[in-house]
């Protein structure tokens, strides 16, 4: 990799983002409408309607959530809300206004309207961090063009109402799997790897039973509404759309420990997880005084790993819809093991974690630019959680007569 001077942009994102500009169409089915709709850069402002007070015309999250309390303050706690954190902002630093299409091509998912793409700019040419900078994918992003609210349609009373920015225009576009399409899923013609794409959401989800049966992402995502858009990073949520056995009969076990833990994929719409950025990694092993007993622990790692230049893959052990994945344990019992110890641990943002710590030591970087991804690795470090674990006690075993002679094991 070219390390020096300008080309120290092109690090593995950069062939992302490549991916994303060799993708001029939506090769997916879509609608007239939410073609025109996600057009980018968004226009969500402009020129503003004549006689509207200034909150109808404030474009900000904030300004929305005077009136919108409970979607902003479920968008808030959203990774929408968190869409230019420190490890975007940190990387359109680094590749400056000299790769303004590239950092256009990151803006186009992480904060796609045109007044965002703006302030980014002026950051870059040295103007101080504005709100708009910060705020990610907003409400505007998904619910307003040239000041025009869209929305689901709801009650009828309601969609007749002018009582406020003009009303709005309800779109049945809304409730659609298709309407998430444009920032979650790469075109038919994107990068592949083992022949599939590596953004794929909505393609795992129409051969799922899901599309059969007309859930769509906004049902699970957004239930009754709700714009929290739970994900990979919220315990509760992967949780519950997850079922877990472990089979193991400690009682029994004398010198060998067999046990088997399953995971199946009950209740995910699409690939568990979806993209290559999460990893599950998912151990059993013996406790001896607290502490793993030496060479007992067996691991499985659920995932799709794939080089950070995106372009080897080193396994893809995802389960899909309904799919179960098992990992047996069969090891001889440790002389001082007192447990058997399962777990699973979910690191959400597994290949940033990499790829942060790459970034540091490859690249030469401003104390700013350095700060920036610092803190972006210390987030993603900071993400992982234990999904689930379980705790056998193991009986006390007859152990083999020792000859006094022999060294006491250790
Ligand atoms: C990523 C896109 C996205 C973002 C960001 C977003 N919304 Fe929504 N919003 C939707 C979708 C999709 C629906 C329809 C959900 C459904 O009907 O299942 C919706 C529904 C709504 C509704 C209709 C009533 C309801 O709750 O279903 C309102 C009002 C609304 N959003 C306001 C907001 C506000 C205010 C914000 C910012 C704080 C916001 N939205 C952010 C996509 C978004
Ligand atoms: C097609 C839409 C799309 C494009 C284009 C895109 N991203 Fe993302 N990005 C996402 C999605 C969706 C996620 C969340 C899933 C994940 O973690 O992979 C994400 C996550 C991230 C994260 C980790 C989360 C965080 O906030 O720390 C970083 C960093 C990131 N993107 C940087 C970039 C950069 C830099 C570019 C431009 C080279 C870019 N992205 C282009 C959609 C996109
Ligand atoms: C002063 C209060 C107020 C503010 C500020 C406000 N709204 Fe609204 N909004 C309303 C009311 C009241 C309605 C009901 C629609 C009507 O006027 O008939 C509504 C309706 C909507 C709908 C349609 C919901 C549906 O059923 O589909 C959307 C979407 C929406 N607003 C988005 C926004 C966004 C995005 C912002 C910020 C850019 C915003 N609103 C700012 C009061 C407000
Ligand atoms: C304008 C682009 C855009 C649109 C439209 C969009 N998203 Fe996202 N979404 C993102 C980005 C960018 C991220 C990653 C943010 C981050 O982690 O920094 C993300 C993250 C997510 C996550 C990840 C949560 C987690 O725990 O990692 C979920 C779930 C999600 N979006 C669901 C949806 C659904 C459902 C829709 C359609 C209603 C939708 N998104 C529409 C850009 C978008
Ligand atoms: C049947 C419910 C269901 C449906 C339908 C569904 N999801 Fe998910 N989604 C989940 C669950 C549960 C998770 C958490 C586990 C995981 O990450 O796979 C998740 C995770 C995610 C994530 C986090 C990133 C990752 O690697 O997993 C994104 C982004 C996402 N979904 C987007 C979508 C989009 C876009 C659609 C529609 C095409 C959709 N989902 C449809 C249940 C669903």
């Amino acid at each position: 990799m070219n390390l020096g001077g300008n080309s120290k942009a092109l690090g593995p994102v950069f062939v992302l983002a490549l991916v994303f500009f060799a993708s001029p169409a939506w090769a997916w089915p879509t609608t007239a409408f939410l073609s025109r709709y996600w057009h980018r850069p968004l226009p969500t402002g402009g020129r503003s309607p004549p006689h509207w007070a200034a909150f109808e015309i404030a474009l900000s999250p904030a300004a929305c959530g005077q009136c919108h309390i409970r979607q902003y303050r479920e968008w808030r706690r959203s990774r929408h809300a968190l869409a230019m954190g420190p490890g975007v902002l940190g990387q359109l630093m680094v590749a400056g206004l000299g790769h303004w299409a590239f950092v256009q091509g990151c803006l186009s998912c992480h904060a796609p309207a045109r007044r965002q793409n703006h302030a980014v700019r002026a950051t870059l040419q040295g103007a101080p961090l504005a709100a708009t900078v910060r705020e990610g994918v907003t409400c505007a992003d998904c619910h307003v063009r040239d000041y025009r609210r869209f929305g689901p349609p709801l009650e009828p009373y309601l969609a007749a109402g002018r009582i406020v920015h003009g009303g709005f225009t309800a779109r049945k576009a809304f409730a659609r799997s298709r309407f998430c399409i444009s920032c979650h899923q790469f075109h038919r013609n994107g990068a592949r790897l083992h022949g599939a794409l590596l953004e794929n959401v909505y393609g795992e989800w129409r051969r799922s039973r899901y599309a059969r049966a007309g859930v769509t992402c906004e049902d699970c995502h957004m239930p009754n509404g709700r714009h929290d858009f739970y994900g990979i990073h919220n315990r509760r949520f992967v949780r519950k759309a997850l079922t877990i056995r472990l089979l193991a009969k400690p009682q029994a076990l004398k010198r060998d420990l067999v046990a088997r833990l399953s995971i199946t994929n009950s209740g995910v719409g699409h690939d568990f997880p979806t993209y290559t950025t999460p990893e599950v990694v998912v151990t059993i092993r013996q406790e001896c005084a607290g502490r793993t007993c030496l060479g007992t622990v067996r691991r499985l790692v659920i995932g799709r790993r794939i080089s950070l230049d995106l372009q080897r893959q080193y396994f893809d052990t995802r389960l899909r819809p309904g799919q179960t994945r098992r990992l047996p344990y069969d090891v001889v019992r440790a002389a001082r093991a007192t447990a058997l110890e399962a777990r699973i641990v979910v690191v959400p943002d597994a290949a940033y974690i990499r790829f942060f710590r790459a970034y540091l030591v490859r690249y030469r970087l401003t104390p700013r630019e350095r700060a920036t991804i610092r803190r972006a690795l210390a987030r993603d470090e900071n993400s992982q959680y234990v999904l689930w674990r379980t705790k056998r006690a193991l009986g006390t075993v007859a152990r083999p007569a020792t000859p006094l002679s022999a060294t006491p094991d250790r």
